[in-house]
């Protein structure tokens, strides 16, 4: 049997999180039981959610355990099977976490699935026909819930989540402005993904600025939000929404290292008479089939580009996830072990 390196949490963050967080490991892999699967990862994903894993506070989710290996979804190929559903050379998506093998019980449910990599790369299982392409069709679907002509906004709009949303809301007839930090992510959201607009957070030195912007992106107010983000861009999509909004909380990661981030104008909930819901995309998974039979299409049929950053091998992995935690990755970020 090879080896399997792995990589784990060693200690918890005081404050931001860095690469002495983590420690690589290296374990023979155990043989097969029946039931079980044995996965090579070809991709690993890094997601913001893992910050929050990280702190041992109360949350949603249980925190994760020091000295185990880091959760995390991950995409490759079956090379040994005592399943009768899974034979080697199977492509799968499964949440095998930050190493190079799986060995998985494939009995239970949701811990494996097949998938076809005939029109939609192996990798974009991760993204946008992944867990974050259902998360943006939830946050626009079942939230915000637009009608065609409506304007809707979206932060970290070059990202995983915010890419895809673009394309289900422009697939509904909305009016799609994004929000991104420096004008190459803004170009790309512009160009290659089919916004209407969008605006350079980065350029404004406040959320009145970067209002006044917003309206000229979006003359007829805003009708939906999608927030990944918090903070400065949250106060600024505020002050322009329409009567009767809906904002979908998806993410606040200006304040995963455990910043406040104070709301400007709560008033305006009332004022405008909003919805704000957030969500967490796993309590949902009744929704998942719909949504990735639609984001599968979107791909499959080009109108969905998503771009990828690409990390080479396990050991780049903790530099890669703190440099999502700070926006320096452009599109999905991915490691890619294979
Ligand atoms: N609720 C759920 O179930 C669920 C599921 C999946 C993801 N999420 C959330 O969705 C959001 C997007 O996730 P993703 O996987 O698509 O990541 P992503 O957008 O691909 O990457 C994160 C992006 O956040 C932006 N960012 C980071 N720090 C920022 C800051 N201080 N201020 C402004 N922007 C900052 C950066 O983009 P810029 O360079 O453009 O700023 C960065 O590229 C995250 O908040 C994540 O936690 C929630």
């Amino acid at each position: 049997m090879p080896l399997n390196h792995r990589i784990v949490l060693d200690n918890r963050p005081q404050g931001e999180a860095t690469a002495q967080n983590f420690k690589m490991i290296e374990l023979p892999l155990p043989e097969l039981k029946d039931g079980e699967v044995l996965v090579c990862h070809h991709y690993l994903s890094l997601d913001p959610y893992m910050r929050g894993r990280m702190n041992e506070s109360k949350s949603y989710a249980q925190p994760q355990a020091l000295g185990e290996v880091m959760i995390g979804g991950t995409v490759g190929e079956v090379v040994d099977s005592r399943h009768p559903k899974f034979k080697a050379g199977d492509q799968v998506v499964g949440m095998g976490g930050w190493q190079e093998f799986s060995v998985v019980d494939a009995n239970v449910i949701g811990a494996l699935r097949k998938v076809d990599t005939t029109h939609v790369p192996l990798s974009h299982y991760l993204g946008a026909v992944g867990m974050p392409g259902v998360t943006a069709w939830y946050g626009l679907v079942k939230i915000i819930a637009p009608k065609a002509g409506e304007t809707v906004t979206v932060s970290a709009a070059s990202g995983a989540v915010g890419s895809a949303y673009g394309a289900l809301a422009k697939a509904r007839g909305c009016r799609v402005v994004g929000i991104a930090g420096g004008k190459d992510k803004c170009e790309y959201v512009v160009k290659e993904l089919g916004f209407d607009a969008c605006i350079d957070y980065k350029e404004h030195k406040d959320y009145l600025s970067l209002s006044k912007a917003l309206r000229q992106a979006c003359p007829n107010g805003i009708d939906g939000h999608f927030e990944n983000v918090g903070g400065m861009v949250l106060d600024a999509v505020m002050l322009r929404t329409n009567a009767f909004a809906r904002i979908a909380v998806c993410g606040m990661i200006a304040g995963y290292d455990g910043a406040p981030l104070p709301m400007a104008n709560p008033a305006l909930i009332l004022v405008n008479r909003m919805k704000i819901e957030g969500f967490i995309v796993s309590e949902h998974m009744e929704v998942w089939p719909e949504a990735l039979q639609e984001l599968g299409t979107l791909v499959g049929t080009g109108k969905l580009r998503p771009r990828e950053s690409v990390a080479q091998g396990l050991a780049a992995a903790p530099e890669a996830f703190l440099g999502l935690l700070k926006g320096k990755n452009f599109g999905k970020q991915l490691v890619k072990l294979v």
